[in-house]
């Protein structure tokens, strides 16, 4: 007879955090966001890769690319590079990633002369980007022509067709530095003669990198970006479980630090072989995740098969149809409250520590501090992290509204069905996840910085100060439908909703 679930499986909606006593001594700007990434013996041993903050990117296109690991190291959290590209790309990105040198940035927005203002500001819109090199061939190392910034041109008085070439400072009248200068004499450079960006080129006058004047401050101002011993920024990678044989020695030669076997569904014997082949060819200095598993079992089994962390999540995603189409899942504070105590008991049993990722169904800020209440070590996520400037998906208008696309790694326009693999030739596909718009929201800097102060913020009302603290003093509560409705604002008429008032005396 098949087994039952006493209870129902839960969202995070469902929950709440009741706080606890805040002693004095803890305030937001004392908390420590730090955790454990991969596995090791607690309370023996120093954990060899943590996070300096709780938030993963997720392994799919529309997300994780090697602008968006960049972004997110800077930050102190971590992305993995989609897998779902050949062998030879997927490295190239991680390799870029690890040459990236903080402050020396090869132009995500190059322009050619023949260009109009009208793709300039199309290019501006999509990346973010207001300064932008010319070179000769439009590509970001071409031989320099000049720079193209927002006090060149002049909407009002000047046609959308007008050439790059017609209206950009030329490169007689640029200051520019030779390729080998330190990131501190281009500051000095920068502040010197007043300028706002330092393009650094090679004896040929070709384009190597740009230098910002923002890119030197924000270095010095990012104490809890993720580097490596050799001060390159760390990044992950998703791997499948058919052409791991080819493509980890193509990642791990790149410089990935930590790879991920992206799944739906984890609690199967080619994880196992994944990461048994993994261990044979390179011992434990090449660490993998696993996943994604809901239950006990699913733990207990990619641990057991010696994942150095463990995912946790089905059918929760925002783009996920999953449960709709296969019937498979669980509610994502189920199976993320199980998960922790199956890695608690694993803990106790063995001395290791297995840290569990929460991957997908995190809608609101809140729901990042309930699933490290519950118990995740960090938590996974795709819709959040689609919405920036940096993410590789395109910005577009919807109905007067500046949206990102976002689509599942399970859609037909990803066609990534080696996740979704259960061995054999496969002739038929069908769709787990949908392609979608998601509100276009600026900057991970400045999103990041909002929603870690509230995760802070939450864990002082629970008198905590780390997340192992937060999790041993975090009191929860399931709350009825009613109070969610009590929960967001009611009985009132919102302002932002009501167009048309008129005023009465
Ligand atoms: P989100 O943060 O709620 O958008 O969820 C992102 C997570 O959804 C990813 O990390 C994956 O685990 C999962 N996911 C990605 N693509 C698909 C899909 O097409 N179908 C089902 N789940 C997906």
């Amino acid at each position: 007879m098949a087994f039952y679930y006493e209870e129902p499986s839960r969202t995070f909606n469902e929950y709440l955090l009741v706080p606890g006593h805040t002693p004095a001594s803890c305030i937001p700007t004392k908390v420590s966001l730090k955790t454990p990434l991969v596995r090791y013996r607690k309370g023996e041993e120093e954990c060899p890769l943590s996070l300096n903050i709780p938030m993963v990117s997720a392994i799919m296109a529309a997300v994780s690319d090697d602008r968006m690991a960049v972004a997110l190291a800077t930050e102190g959290g971590l992305s993995f590079i989609y897998g779902n590209q050949t062998i030879e790309d997927q490295a190239a990105m991680v390799s870029r990633v690890k040459q990236h040198k903080a402050g020396f940035v090869v132009s995500d927005a190059t322009l050619s002369p023949d260009m109009t203002l009208d793709q300039v500001l199309e290019l501006k819109e999509a990346t973010g980007h207001s300064t932008m090199p010319v070179t000769d061939d439009g590509e970001p190392h071409g031989k320099l022509l000049g720079v193209v910034t927002e006090r060149d041109y002049r909407l009002s008085r000047m046609s959308l067709d007008a050439k790059v070439v017609d209206f950009m400072t030329p490169r007689e009248k640029l200051i520019v530095a030779p390729a080998e200068t330190s990131l501190k004499e281009a500051n000095d450079i920068i502040w010197e003669h007043k300028l706002n960006s330092l393009p650094l080129v090679d004896a040929e006058d070709r384009l190597v990198y740009m230098t910002f004047r923002k890119d030197y401050d924000s270095h010095k101002d990012n104490p809890l970006e993720m580097l490596d011993a050799e001060k390159r920024y760390i990044v992950g990678a998703g791997i499948n479980s058919r052409d791991y044989a080819e493509r980890v020695p193509a990642l791990v030669e790149a410089g990935a630090d930590v790879l991920c076997i992206d799944s739906s569904e984890g609690f199967s014997d080619w994880q196992k072989m994944t990461i048994e082949w993994v261990r044979e060819h390179y011992g434990n200095d090449v660490k993998i995740g696993a996943g994604n598993v809901v239950d006990r079992e699913g733990f207990r089994f990619l641990a057991e098969a010696g994942a150095d962390f463990v995912k946790v999540g089905i059918g929760g995603g925002s783009i996920c149809i999953t449960r709709e189409t296969k019937g498979i899942g669980r509610g994502q504070a189920t199976a993320t409250i199980e998960v922790a105590k199956a890695r608690d008991e694993y803990f106790e049993e063995t001395g290791i520590y297995v840290p569990i990722c929460s991957d997908g169904g995190i809608v609101y800020d809140h729901h990042i501090s309930l699933a490290l209440a519950m118990g995740s070590d960090f938590v996974m996520l795709g819709r959040y992290f689609a919405r920036f400037d940096e993410s590789p998906s395109s910005k577009v208008v919807v109905n007067g509204t500046y949206m990102k696309e976002y689509w599942g790694e399970g859609s037909a326009r990803a066609r990534n069905w080696g996740r979704y693999d259960l061995g054999g030739k496969k002739s038929l596909s069908f769709e787990e996840g949908v392609d979608s718009y998601v509100p276009y929201a600026g900057s991970l800097k400045d999103n990041i910085a909002v929603t870690l102060l509230k995760i802070r913020s939450t864990m002082c009302n629970c008198g905590a100060l780390t997340i192992p603290e937060f999790r041993d003093k975090a009191k929860l509560t399931v709350v009825s439908s009613t109070s969610i409705v009590e929960g967001g604002a009611h009985d009132v008429l919102l302002k932002d909703k009501t167009p048309y008032v008129s005023k009465v005396r």
